[in-house]
């Protein structure tokens, strides 16, 4: 264990309080590390606190703790065994007691001496947890999509503006420097005028949470508070099989595949579009298979919605048509450009670089996006080396982030709108200016949901 480690960690905000000569007198007087008076002393470190440790939460919080200008002080969660994993980690990783545990993020919120927070629970509570965070002045990285319904949307966009805050979304594939070269050589007219763009996501359900064959409705287990975590949707019974990890495929709590990964892949497409602050006009329903309503995984296992942007070009987001492929492809007038995690193409030789790898007798190949000079590349995109540092970094620039709440929203509006045409199987006008639906009651009802009382959305 380092000195460093040893040393009480006294609060920012405590520290400028009482100053240096205080903090000396917190136990260790004789060994003080020198770096207590340097850049990530506890004085400047970015006090952080977390909410929400299943899938997501604890991978987002160790690429926070490997950070040493910010300390995670604070840890919550509504099941008792995930906080106690997260307390683990955290304490154990500095070697201390230091990070206390809550379940009622309130209380968390309400902590003077926390910056900022890293949200990942699931959608039924984006909008609650993360206007909370707001209102008491804290910084937030938010999961996408950013919320459950564009209302909720339109309210958190709402709060970090009134609030004046900094706000880094979960969409990291634009930290990734081949979905940012992608991006940036469909924004300099390297494939000429866009006409058309697809995006590929995912189709059916994953068990994530290996729960899926436990369909019984039973007791909630002890350590889960199933009332708060239900929260502002529908009081349903408990089924473990739609609970931790698996919400995602119930309408109650998440959007199926669709919404999972419209802030990934829709997010891209936006970037190379510049069109982090537009949207489409028109939408129109193409095909979707829905299990009953009633269903345990009630979720679009395949789907497809047509969308119109400005200039005339036609979005499609599709999940199961093997005819769109995974990640995002624009396609213009001199050529076409596909990106994803697993992979790079392009029609036009130039704009791809060759990897080849022998596999067993043969010889593969596949491409990556190549790094273009600036007589090429005239306009350039946001760059990060790190989402997470990128976050940090804002906290101390109060500049925006790469992807700051406007671009969240504006990236998973076309999920939402495409989720309630195809619901509704109904053609949609969209207002993008406004942010309306235009002469379709059914469809703007759909825009939010019905709180389960005593919640309620305030900015
Ligand atoms: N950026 C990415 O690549 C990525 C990947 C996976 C998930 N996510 C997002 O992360 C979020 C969480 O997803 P997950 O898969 O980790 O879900 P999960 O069910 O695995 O974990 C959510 C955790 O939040 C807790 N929780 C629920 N309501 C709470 C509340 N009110 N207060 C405190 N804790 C609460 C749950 O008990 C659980 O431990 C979702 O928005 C999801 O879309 C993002």
């Amino acid at each position: 264990m380092s000195a460093m480690k040893r040393t009480p960690i006294v609060s920012r905000r405590r520290f400028l309080q009482t100053g240096a000569t205080a903090a000396l007198s917190f136990g260790f007087p004789t060994i003080v590390p020198s770096s207590i008076f340097g850049q990530n002393a506890p004085s400047n470190r970015i006090t952080m606190g977390v909410v929400g440790w299943g899938m997501q939460g604890p991978g987002n919080t160790n690429s926070f703790l490997a950070e040493t200008d910010c300390q995670v002080v604070a840890a919550c969660d509504l099941d008792k065994k995930h906080l106690e994993a997260a307390l683990g980690k955290i304490n154990g990783h500095y070697q201390n007691n230091d990070c206390k545990a809550y379940s009622d993020y309130r209380e968390l919120m309400a902590r003077k001496d926390i910056d900022c927070v890293m949200l990942a629970v699931p959608d039924n509570w984006h909008a609650l947890v993360s206007t909370e965070a707001l209102r008491n002045g804290k910084d937030v990285y938010g999961e996408k999509p950013l919320a459950r319904t564009i209302i909720e949307q339109q309210a958190i966009v709402k709060a970090v503006q009134k609030y004046n805050r900094i706000w880094q979304t979960g969409s990291w594939q634009r930290s990734v420097d081949q979905f940012r070269i992608a991006a940036e050589i469909v924004r300099n007219g390297l494939i000429g005028q866009i006409k058309e763009v697809q995006v590929g996501l995912p189709a059916g359900h994953h068990d994530f949470a290996g729960t899926g064959k436990k369909t019984d409705v039973t007791a909630p287990p002890a350590e889960l508070d199933y009332e708060t975590w239900i929260g502002p949707a529908t009081m349903q019974d408990y089924i473990e099989a739609r609970v931790h990890k698996n919400w995602r495929w119930d309408y109650n709590i998440g959007g199926g595949q669709l919404l999972d990964w419209i802030g990934h892949h829709c997010d891209i497409a936006h970037w190379g579009m510049n069109s982090d602050n537009g949207g489409p006009s028109e939408i129109k329903p193409i095909q979707a298979d829905f299990p009953p309503r009633t269903a345990i995984w009630n979720t679009a296992t395949k789907y497809r919605a047509e969308l119109t942007y400005p200039g005339g070009i036609t979005m499609t987001i599709a999940g199961g048509h093997p005819d769109i492929k995974g990640g995002t492809k624009w396609i213009g007038t001199d050529g076409w450009v596909w990106v994803d995690r697993g992979g790079y193409d392009s029609s036009k030789p130039e704009l791809k670089q060759s990897i080849k790898a022998r596999r067993g007798d043969t010889v593969v190949e596949t491409f990556r996006a190549p790094k273009l000079g600036d007589d090429i590349i005239k306009t350039r995109l946001y760059e990060t080396r790190s989402h997470f540092r990128n976050f940090l970094d804002c906290i101390k620039s109060r500049k925006p982030t790469i992807t700051p709440v406007e671009t969240a929203h504006h990236s998973a509006i076309p999920g939402h709108l495409s989720l309630i045409s195809l619901m509704l199987n109904e053609p949609l006008k969209w207002d993008a200016a406004k942010e309306v639906i235009i002469g379709n009651e059914k469809a703007s009802k759909m825009l939010g949901r019905e709180y389960r009382g005593p919640y309620k959305l305030e900015v």
